[in-house]
């Protein structure tokens, strides 16, 4: 059918009103990592109070959709890494998909945003790279095929696709999949009006690199301390934004100067390891209420390179989640505790002001990087087949790292996988430390500064300085 020039016109026009109205709404990612999580229907309360717009989950599991039934908040699901594969050779696979986790709840769920697997282009299983495009062209059809035509496809990346982010100009792809899969996913965003997803933690960043990276230009906090890109003269005032323009210019660098940017994630750890900085409340506080009043600002900001570009964002997360593996602050991003209590105030609509978060937030202790010694053992509560798995692999490293829990050794008693495994952690902390080794070992071990020596045992110890 022709379109007429003047509707057209009129089209446009419209279309430029609503958009530059549509300012960036918050939500929040509802991870499910934990054994002492409040229910669905619990948490669904609990995202109201915190006035989230929209909720990311993980999967599409069918319970958390039943609790969000007839609310007003924007869901966004998940098709689970593992069936990609499937999906991208089969469109009936892809349907049936589609057909049962979609199609049923469409109607009274508000399902906006469907992503295909997580962090997809940082998994190990390089097969599964190729195979993301065609399964989310696939999904795409799907959809269309059964009418559900609110829902924009994408793919959460970690700013790891990127080899080069500095400058922001500079911003390029990972020469890997440039040509063979970030061009074709751009040009399917781009034709179907979705968003580059993608997973942004100036936290990471700064904590990799304390004495270069100001704080407050982490925390959005920074009033004197600017960075100016060479090459296009932008002047920045937070890491954020950094981050944002290099995907911008990266995608700019491929032919898709005009791909929204979507925030799938972002946040900064209320808690950790001893050993790790600067990770929180009152950082974390101050962080995500910046993030949500940057997004939420009226007029628009966008960022240096696009300016009054909305962004829309969901936050990590919403409960601390203590079956995450890795180091602790992985189990400690929540804006709730496990027990549906805010950790600190925050009002993720952006209608509250900073001056009327009420209560002071408890001073910052470990913005130093930590210096002393440190031990690792086997976390508390960790599942102790898992840490018995540990075990053997840090035995299996060599350098004689358990030569002293070995049967009549000095530290063989108690005899306990436990006790075992956290002398081996420590000690294997203490050789290998130096090459890149961490006190993580998927998550069951952490560090402390409490010596677990005792009687003719001496556990050996990492100094930090
Ligand atoms: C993918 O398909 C293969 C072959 O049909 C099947 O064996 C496998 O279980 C499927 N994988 C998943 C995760 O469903
Ligand atoms: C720009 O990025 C390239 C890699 O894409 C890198 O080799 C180069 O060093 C970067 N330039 C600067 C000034 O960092
Ligand atoms: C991206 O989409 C826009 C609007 O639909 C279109 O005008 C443009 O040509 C597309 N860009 C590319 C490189 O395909
Ligand atoms: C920024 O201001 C702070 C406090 O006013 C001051 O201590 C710091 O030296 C200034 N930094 C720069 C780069 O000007
Ligand atoms: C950046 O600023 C410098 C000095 O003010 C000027 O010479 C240059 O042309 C500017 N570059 C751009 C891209 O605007
Ligand atoms: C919830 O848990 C936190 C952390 O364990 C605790 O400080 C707080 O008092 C608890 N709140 C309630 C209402 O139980
Ligand atoms: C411990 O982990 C193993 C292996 O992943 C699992 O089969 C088992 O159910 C877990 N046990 C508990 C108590 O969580
Ligand atoms: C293992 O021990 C040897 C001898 O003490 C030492 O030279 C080597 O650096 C150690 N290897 C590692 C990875 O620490």
């Amino acid at each position: 059918m022709e379109t007429p020039v003047g509707a057209m016109f009129m089209f446009a026009l419209l279309f430029c009103i609503s958009s530059a109205e549509m300012a960036g709404k918050v939500g929040v990612n509802y991870g499910t990592l934990g054994n002492n999580l409040p229910v669905p229907s619990r948490s669904v309360e609990l995202l109201k109070s915190l006035k989230a717009a929209r909720v990311k989950i993980y999967d599409a599991n069918p319970k958390i959709l039943k609790a969000l039934r007839n609310t007003d908040i924007q869901v966004s699901i998940m098709v689970p890494n593992e069936l990609i594969a499937n999906i991208s050779k089969s469109q009936a696979l892809s349907d049936n998909w589609v057909q049962t986790y979609v199609a049923p709840f469409y109607a009274d769920v508000k399902i906006r945003y469907l992503l295909v697997g997580n962090e997809i282009l940082t998994n190990p299983d390089i097969g599964t790279w190729f195979n993301l495009v065609p399964a989310m062209r696939r999904i795409k059809s799907s959809l269309k095929a059964h009418r559900l035509h609110k829902i924009k496809v994408g793919t959460p990346s970690a700013t790891n696709v990127l080899e080069s982010s500095f400058p922001p100009s500079n911003g390029t792809f990972r020469s890997d999949i440039a040509a063979p899969i970030m061009k074709p996913m751009l040009q399917f965003l781009n034709r179907t009006k979705s968003f580059f997803f993608v997973d942004v933690y100036p936290y990471f960043s700064w904590a990799a690199d304390p004495k270069n990276i100001n704080l407050d230009y982490a925390l959005f906090e920074s009033k004197n301390i600017t960075y100016t890109d060479p090459v296009t003269n932008l002047t920045y005032t937070n890491l954020f934004d950094q981050t944002i323009d290099a995907i911008a210019f990266a995608m700019k660098r491929l032919g898709y100067p005009d791909v929204r940017i979507f925030i799938a994630e972002t946040g900064w750890p209320n808690g950790g390891d001893v050993d790790q900085i600067g990770c929180n409340i009152h950082n974390a506080a101050i962080y995500n209420r910046n993030v949500v009043k940057r997004l939420t600002a009226k007029p628009i900001i966008g960022t240096p390179a696009r300016p009054g570009w909305p962004i829309q964002s969901f936050l990590f997360a919403l409960y601390n989640e203590n079956q995450k593996p890795g180091p602790g602050t992985e189990r400690h991003f929540g804006l709730l505790y496990p027990n549906g209590s805010q950790i600190y105030e925050i009002d993720l609509s952006g209608e509250t002001p900073v001056w009327e978060y009420k209560k002071p937030l408890p001073e910052a202790t470990n913005n130093e990087p930590y210096k002393g010694k440190l031990w690792c053992v086997a976390a508390k509560g960790a599942n102790t087949s898992l840490v018995a798995t540990a075990l053997s692999w840090a035995c299996s490293q060599g350098n004689k790292t358990c030569d002293p829990i070995k049967p009549g050794k000095r530290c063989y008693k108690p005899n306990s996988v436990i006790w075992h495994a956290s002398y081996a952690f420590s000690s294997y902390w203490a050789q290998f430390q130096k090459t890149g080794g961490t006190c993580s070992f998927n998550g069951v071990a952490m560090s402390t500064p409490k010596d677990p020596s005792f009687g003719h045992c001496k556990f050996p110890s990492v100094r930090l300085a």
